[in-house]
């Protein structure tokens, strides 16, 4: 060892030497920092989506679901893993495969933002690939027909009593545009309208699906029926279809024409019942003509939504209005929900009522023309998506799966009073964890750990807050104990984040100090490795990059911090699960955050030029390593360091090499990206503004970000130099037209991914005010607590 560490020192190859080094099976080992690609990947991919790709449909593994990446932009419309269908299936639910899926008015809502929905599509037709094992009454390969929220994608997920064959002779098209307007229309005009025959009812937008099935409904209930439309060719339709006479047609458009014709057409009465698609003046008016003990039924959410005013005075006549919801009742009263469909599936498979017409069937590859014909308000009838053979599709590409914590499981959280610990156990409850232990020393003295505890109590997980010296190792075996008596869940993963700073000069430290930041970390580690079982899921170690940096005060913590990733090497080695996390400089959360950005912590922390990482960074990577792969196929090392920049990234922030930066282990990461950095020069200027608005730390320093931006870019577009663009003065000064207005909005949107509108852009705000608007709502900028 000694000759090969002189040997290193006398190289004349070199001006810095190795200075550590390890001896395996006699062989001198050295260190070298690397690139992680799987995990560089996943960070990059938080900060700029990964262009979709076309890609069939039409996969067997592959569930996809329909999205949008901008409310608003249908062009974004784009497939994406469905990780609900990648759970097990329930024992009562039914798996199919999609052939086709109906598309309508209220999906239109949702994509434009109008509508808040966590899916698109709501009804389907298809093929059963698996059923629970409680479902006796279907089986694979029976072609079937539901409705439920986000059938627009390859596999859909139903209760089986939401599933019914498909009647006979009736191709998945025609099945798939039914299920939904059948179910709504039969649900409002019987279940809730209640609506016997003789008596009116004016039926609004008749021409698309539920309008159609609707008539078709009050036509087979005996009763009377007036419409509207919104254009002649669709009047036709309903004339000839269901002999309508045209004086019982009136137009959707003028408000006036379809009240005064209801009310001569019912001698002044007004109608029984309205079943209204139609918004805002439109549903007041309608209302207006509601006859004495007549029931008005919204199926539009818009003014529901929008919580708009309605006239109270028609009360008087004992009228009732009526809101339907169908998703809402499927959430809430699936038996009713079912009833309803079966009994609507019943009315066709007897032709009480028929399919609607015409049925307009586009692959799933034109989704977004789809979507801007039913924008258009021009078709008529229902729309169908079908998922056709060699159809492709944009997809993004795939992401690993989320992390889904087990319910029956129990989790510990060494350090779990603390700060990261805190933000740990918050985000395991998000995502389904029902029981953890979070250990420390002060157990529940600390008013946060108690907070915590209330908290995630109210979410329904049991929690507590344990004192336990994790350096003891009788503690530790006395918490497993404990959990044993008090019938906690098998434990199947810890995170070890025990942490106790006790900086010193190592020349000026005592061996209090020395033991104090060392024991939670080595028999902290030790004892947790010891006593908890083998086969857990994870066994993550919150180690810290100063443990691979360095600190003159921090000897003790750095030894911890290193025998922790020592111990993440070992279990690996035997085949357990382990990684440590060398945590870098935490922003927001944590130790360092709670000391305040003035203090002494903070000042060493940014003197080491660390890059500094947001909690939702954090997270992800954490994420990462309990799932054990990055990126789908990427596998998690041992050991992953988090916060330093390599070389290219300093020279673009326009920071020094930290002194750190000359031991041999960064040589590596040291020179990635700087030839092309010192080639392209340096400056704060050439670093992506995404990337800057990420890192940055207050709102202050976004909007001072997107004004050197706009003013760039400004610049750029107007072909003048930088200088002579004033951010105090507006951008409609320099002769920006609506043209390039539209450019910049569009460019704002790409790349700063925040929506501004081109009056905006045109008005008269200064281009730093506007800036400091467009960094509040830009998606890249963190989320401040305190703005
Ligand atoms: N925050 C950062 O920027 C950062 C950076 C790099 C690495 N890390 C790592 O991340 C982990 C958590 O950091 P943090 O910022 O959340 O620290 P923190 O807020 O100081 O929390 C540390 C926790 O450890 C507990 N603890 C100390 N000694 C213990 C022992 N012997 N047994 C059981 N619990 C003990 C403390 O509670 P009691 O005093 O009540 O015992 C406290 O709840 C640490 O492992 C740290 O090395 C953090």
């Amino acid at each position: 060892m000694l000759k090969v560490f002189c040997h290193a020192s006398d190289s004349k190859d070199s001006d810095q030497p190795d200075w550590e080094y390890a001896i395996r099976n006699g062989m001198p080992m050295i260190q070298r920092v690397l690139l992680e690609k799987g995990i560089n990947d996943l960070s990059s991919s938080w900060y700029a989506a990964p262009a979709p790709e076309q890609a069939p449909l039409k996969q067997d593994c592959r569930p996809l679901t329909l999205g949008i990446g901008t409310l608003g932009r249908l062009e974004t419309l784009q497939f994406e893993d469905d990780w609900v269908a990648a759970e097990p299936l329930g024992a009562d639910d039914v798996e199919i495969t999609v052939r086709a899926a109906g598309l309508s008015s209220q999906d239109l809502m949702v994509a434009m933002g109008q509508l808040s929905r966590s899916g698109l599509g709501v009804d389907c037709a298809g093929i059963i690939r698996r059923v629970g094992r409680n479902v006796k009454t279907l089986e694979p390969g029976t072609p079937v027909m539901t409705w439920k929220l986000g059938t627009f994608g390859n596999i859909a997920r139903a209760p089986a009593t939401m599933v019914q064959h498909v009647p006979d002779g009736m191709d998945l098209t025609t099945a798939a545009s039914l299920p939904l307007i059948y179910s709504t229309a039969l649900y409002s005009l019987s279940t809730v309208a209640r609506l016997r025959p003789g008596e009116t009812i004016l039926i609004h937008g008749a021409a698309g699906g539920v309008g159609q099935a609707a008539i078709m409904l009050a036509q087979s209930i005996g009763a009377t029926v007036f419409v509207t439309v919104s254009s002649e060719a669709k009047k036709n339709l309903l004339t000839a279809t269901y002999g309508i006479p045209e004086s019982h047609v009136f137009n959707s458009r003028d408000d006036s024409s379809f009240v005064q014709g209801a009310m001569r057409l019912t001698d002044g009465h007004g109608v029984d019942v309205v079943l209204n698609s139609l918004a805002g003046e439109a549903l007041r008016t309608s209302w207006g003509a509601i006859a004495r003990f007549g029931r008005f039924v919204e199926l539009g959410q818009r003014d529901i939504a929008g919580n708009t005013g309605l006239d109270m005075a028609p009360f008087l006549r004992n009228v009732s209005f009526h809101s339907v919801n169908m998703l809402d009742l499927l959430d809430w009263d699936v038996a009713t929900a079912s009833r309803v469909f079966a009994d609507a599936v019943d009315l066709l498979r007897r032709q009480i009522v028929k399919p609607i017409a015409p049925i307009q069937v586009m692959p799933f590859s034109q989704v977004e023309e789809a979507f801007r014909l039913l924008q258009t308000g021009a078709h008529i009838g229902k729309l169908v998506l079908e998922v056709q053979d060699d159809d492709l599709v944009s997809v993004v590409p795939a992401a690993a799966a989320p992390v889904r914590f087990r319910s029956d499981a129990t989790y510990l959280i060494a350090g779990g009073g603390g700060g990261l610990g805190r933000a740990i156990a918050l985000w395991m409850v998000g995502n389904g964890a029902r029981n953890i232990l979070l250990l420390s020393r002060s157990g529940t003295k600390k008013p946060a750990a108690r907070d915590l505890v209330s908290r995630l109590t109210a979410q329904g997980a049991r929690v507590d807050a344990w004192p336990c010296d994790v350096s003891n190792e009788e503690q530790v075996a006395g918490i497993i104990e404990r959990c044993r008596l008090e019938s906690w869940p098998r434990v199947r993963g810890v995170i070890q984040g025990a942490m106790d700073l006790q900086d010193a000069l190592y020349q000026n430290m005592t061996y209090e100090q020395f033991t104090g930041a060392l024991l939670p970390k080595v028999n902290g580690t030790w004892n947790l490795h010891k006593h908890l079982p083998e086969d857990m899921d994870f066994y993550v170690l919150l180690s810290s990059v100063i443990g691979i940096a360095g600190s003159p005060c921090q000897g003790n913590y750095s030894a911890g911090n290193t025998y922790q990733d020592a111990v993440a090497h070992y279990r690996r080695s035997k085949g357990m699960a382990a990684c440590s996390i060398d945590v870098g400089m935490m922003l927001g959360v944590g130790y360092i955050a709670e000391q305040g950005t003035e203090g002494r912590v903070h000042d060493n922390a940014k003197a080491w030029s660390f890059l500094g990482i947001h909690e939702h960074e954090f997270i992800g990577i954490l994420e990462a390593t309990i799932r054990g792969e990055s990126t789908p196929g990427s596998v998690v090392p041992p050991q992953v360091i988090t916060g330093l920049g390599t070389g290219g990234m300093l020279m673009q922030m326009g920071e020094k090499y930290p002194w750190w930066f000359k031991e041999m282990k960064f040589s590596h990461i040291k020179r990635v990206g700087a030839h092309q950095q010192s080639n392209q020069g340096s400056g704060k200027d050439e670093i992506s503004v995404s990337t800057q608005l990420g890192r940055c730390q207050s709102l202050d320093e976004a909007s001072d970000i997107v004004t050197g931006a706009l003013v760039k870019k400004l610049a750029k577009s107007m072909v003048v130099s930088a200088e002579d663009i004033e951010p105090s003065k507006p951008v409609s000064s320099y002769g920006v037209d609506s043209l390039l207005a539209v450019e910049l909005r569009n460019w704002i949107y790409a790349d700063i991914k925040a929506e501004v509108s081109v009056f905006d852009l045109l008005s008269s705000v200064p281009i730093m005010s506007l800036a400091g608007k467009i960094a509040g709502t830009s998606e890249m900028v963190p989320k401040f607590s305190d703005e």
